[in-house]
């Protein structure tokens, strides 16, 4: 069975494809026929541990603009909340039939042990676990730089109708990843993909949201936003969430206060005006405005936030189409066990 559970294992071919492939079902979503017949009588269970908005909206519409039937479960209200396992969850899943399984959960590896342990036939979704990772969320940030860069910074104008950048990467792209770096399973999906695109990818962090082992990963680290800021000056810029629900209240929880961190690594109109003229400002939501990004660089012409929650839908309905439907030849080889 054929799942997505990382950026880790997804080639340049695989990731173009997922990406070449959205363009295709952005561009259905824009004629009068918004629902294809693709993956009518299959079945997706989005399988919620964790809150979420964006990503559960998300492949819920995504699911339904393919025709297939959806089931949302999320953890609050089900028989999780009366201790039952994560593998009777999963038995359960499989006699009701799911072709495919959208799981977000707190643990990192959770996704990983579903699509694995054989308590399922179905393709297994990691919608995020943990820290670790959230591969459709870097898969649509990676669709939106090359629609919104590539014609600009790039090699091509991309292919008419397919939208922007079709079958190019994101060589020569500069991208900053600012914030919370430690607890962030979108940098670190970012980080492997956008390398993988041939993008160049700086981290900017304060020394304590920045990971053990960060030096082995295929990218810059800095502490200095604003020498990165006029130093790189970076295509994109791309806010994380402080997630001070992660931070250990024991030893101190949020280092530096939340004044400092804003006053240093904080995205506000000035810092906006220190970014090329076509650089794009991003954030995967949820946004703690006024913490990392100002209201006045969250609404900039610039943001391209609310487009990426858009361009998510297409994402997410190439992945379904590709795990389920698609010729899964062509989709990778058999690294695809953990693509
Ligand atoms: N970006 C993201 O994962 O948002 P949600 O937590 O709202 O799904």
């Amino acid at each position: 069975m054929k799942h997505l559970l990382t950026t880790r294992g997804l080639s340049r071919a695989d990731a173009i494809r997922i990406l070449d492939t959205a363009g295709q079902m952005a561009a259905t979503q824009s004629r009068e026929i918004k629902k294809l017949p693709t993956l009518r009588g299959r079945t997706v269970v989005n399988l919620f541990f964790e809150d979420s908005t964006r990503t559960r909206i998300s492949f819920e519409t995504a699911a339904k603009r393919l025709s297939a039937d959806v089931i949302n479960f999320s953890a609050k209200g089900s028989s999780v909340s009366k201790g039952e396992s994560l593998k009777d969850t999963a038995l359960t899943l499989q006699a009701m039939g799911a072709d495919a399984v959208v799981i977000r959960h707190q643990a990192s590896g959770a996704p990983h042990t579903l699509a694995h342990a054989g308590w399922v036939e179905a393709a297994v979704i990691n919608a995020g676990d943990g820290m670790h990772q959230h591969p459709t969320q870097a898969l649509l940030d990676a669709y939106t730089m090359r629609r919104h860069l590539m014609p600009r910074v790039g090699r091509g104008v991309g292919v008419p109708g397919v939208g922007a950048g079709a079958g190019l990467d994101l060589a020569g792209v500069r991208v900053a990843i600012v914030g919370d770096v430690l607890h962030s399973r979108v940098a670190r999906s970012n980080v492997q993909l956008l390398h993988t695109l041939g993008a160049q990818v700086t981290l900017v962090a304060p020394p304590t949201l920045v990971p053990v082992g960060v030096e082995a990963w295929p990218c810059e680290v800095s502490y200095h936003l604003d020498e990165v800021l006029v130093d790189l000056q970076p295509d994109a810029v791309m806010m994380l969430r402080v997630q001070r629900e992660r931070m250990s209240s024991a030893g101190g929880g949020f280092f530096p206060s939340p004044l400092e961190y804003t006053r240093n690594y904080g995205l506000d109109a000035v810092r906006l005006g220190l970014l090329p003229e076509h650089a794009i400002v991003m954030h995967p939501g949820p946004m703690n405005r006024g913490l990392e990004i100002s209201a006045e660089a969250a609404d900039s012409p610039r943001a391209v936030i609310v487009e990426q929650v858009a361009n998510g839908v297409a994402v997410r309905m190439a992945v379904l189409y590709l795990l389920l439907a698609g010729d899964v030849s062509q989709v990778g080889s058999h690294e695809r066990a953990s693509l």
